[in-house]
Formats: C-alpha cells, sequence, structure tokens
C-alpha cells in the first residue's frame, strides 16, 4: 500500500486530493490518502520567504514523522515554488510540487495573452518567473495576487456566502485585458471558485478557459506510485484522513464538509 500525504496551508489542497481520489479510484483500496492542512500557519501567501521555509520544513518534517509517507505532495503552489528543493534534501519520501500551470495555458492560448491569478507571494517568485521565461516568452501575462481570493475560497467550503463584488474587483484587471483568453488558477484554492469566476467573465460578456494544475499532478502521482510494483500488490481499505495543525480553531461548516467528503477521521498534527 501506497501512502501519499497532500499538505496545503488550508483547504486548497482538498483540490488536489479530490483530482488525485479520482484518478486512484479504481485502485483506491491499494492507497492510502492523507490531506494535512498547516491551518495554524495559514495563510502562506503572505509570509516572507524565510519564515515559510522554516514553518514548511518543520510541517514536512511532522507529516513524515507522523505518516511514514511514501509520497509527499505539496499541493501549494507558494510553499513549491520555494521550497520544494529544501524539502527534497531533507527528506526520504518522494516529494510533488504543484506550481503554475504556464506551461500548459501558453500552449493553449490562441491570443497569446494570459492571466497569472495566484498568491501575492507566488507572482513575485523567481520559480514562477523562470517559467514564464521557459515556457511564455512569446505570451503576454497579467499578473494578479491576490490573498482575499484565497480567504474567499475557505469561506465558501465551509458554507458561508461569496462576495461578488469583492470577486469582480479582484478580476477587472483580467476584464480590462480585451484579448485575454486564458487565465491560471496558480493556487490550489482558486479551483474551489472557479464557477463564480468564470460568472465574473459571463456577465463581462467574455469568455476565458481556466487552468490548473490538479490533473496534471494527479496524473504524475500516479505514474510515480505504478512505476512501484508494490504499490498494487495489497488491499487494504482507504482510510481518508484529514489532520490539522490547529484542529481546535476548524469551522463547523468545514468539518462538515469534510465528512462529507469521506473524511471519518480528523486528526491533530503536531510540528515542533
Ligand atoms: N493554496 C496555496 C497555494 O496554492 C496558498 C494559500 C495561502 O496563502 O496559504 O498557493
Amino acid at each position: 500500500m501506497a501512502r501519499i500525504v497532500v499538505y496545503d496551508s488550508g483547504v486548497g489542497g482538498l483540490t488536489i486530493y479530490q483530482q488525485l481520489r479520482q484518478r486512484l479510484e479504481p485502485n483506491s483500496a491499494q492507497h492510502s490518502l492523507v490531506f494535512v492542512s498547516d491551518n495554524a500557519a495559514y495563510p502562506y501567501g503572505t509570509k516572507a520567504d524565510a519564515e515559510l521555509i522554516s514553518r514548511v520544513s518543520s510541517t514536512a518534517q511532522a507529516i513524515v514523522d507522523s505518516y511514514q509517507p511514501d509520497m509527499l505532495v505539496v499541493a501549494c503552489n507558494t510553499a513549491s515554488t520555494l521550497a520544494l528543493q529544501t524539502l527534497r534534501d531533507q527528506l526520504e519520501c518522494e516529494v510533488v510540487g504543484v506550481v503554475p500551470a504556464i506551461k500548459p495555458a501558453a500552449q493553449i492560448s490562441q491570443t497569446k495573452m494570459i492571466g497569472l491569478l495566484a498568491t501575492p507571494a507566488t507572482i513575485e517568485r523567481d520559480y514562477t518567473r523562470q517559467l514564464i521565461n521557459d515556457f511564455a516568452q512569446q505570451c503576454q501575462l497579467i499578473n494578479v495576487g491576490s490573498s482575499d481570493l484565497v480567504e474567499m475560497a475557505e469561506a465558501k467550503l465551509a458554507g458561508h456566502s461569496i462576495d461578488h463584488s469583492r470577486l469582480s474587483d479582484i478580476l477587472q484587471p483580467f476584464i480590462d485585458s480585451a484579448n485575454l483568453d486564458v487565465l491560471v488558477l496558480a493556487c490550489t484554492h482558486f479551483p474551489l471558485l472557479a464557477e463564480e469566476i468564470g460568472d465574473v467573465f459571463y456577465s463581462n460578456k467574455r469568455s476565458v478557459s481556466l487552468v490548473d494544475s490538479g490533473d496534471a499532478i494527479a496524473r504524475r502521482v500516479l505514474s510515480l506510485a505504478g512505476s512501484k510494483a508494490n504499490y498494487f500488490d495489497k488491499t487494504n481499505e482507504l482510510d481518508a484522513i484529514a489532520s490539522f495543525t490547529d484542529v481546535g480553531s476548524i469551522d463547523s461548516g468545514l468539518v462538515r464538509y469534510l465528512k462529507s467528503q469521506g473524511f471519518v477521521n480528523v486528526q491533530q498534527l503536531i510540528v515542533e
């Protein structure tokens, strides 16, 4: 059995978890998935680099010590674009990162005008600049960094209502770019708001393709897991565990959502 931990600051990691779970379904009995949210240190997108590297490194260590995963999926663009190498040097297990889907966006854009929607930290990263240099040199990019949007995604999942005019304001730079035809959702929280984001474009008589990394990451994880023969030869039950670094502060709406997603077990993860 492969134990795969999907880790984010907050509920954004659930978008990767769900993609993974869907793809693993036929073989789900052979896998154990754990979703970890470092909600004690949420949000990551406004933290200084040194502080975030240190937090991500301690949280990842706590995850490995508690769950002994075969694979750690860092389901957070903000953490992955900063700390992937540190984690790979530090940990024995396989580490898979989630980074902005700039390459596929550049490939599908007809107008070569692309929007990049991420946390303020991800927008500023050298890693992100490098991706743009490597894969989207022929494109013009409109960048928007928003932590408000991360909060809105958290609120939506906990069952709270979305402030649509606030959402429109955040997306206005994309609406103002008449030729923009692809928008990269470069924060794992944002696919949770895909419908609402689509509605804003629609109400401005615009159409846009939303691109995120979820499906590609799920395929990558599966191919890595599949390359190890013993990943598929046991028949344990899938145990869906959700683990939080501050269980006490979880919104009751989120607990309901987690139950609806089949998480029977909500645990506390202690980060030293
Ligand atoms: N979900 C994280 C990402 O993909 C960021 C959320 C946060 O700011 O904590 O970037």
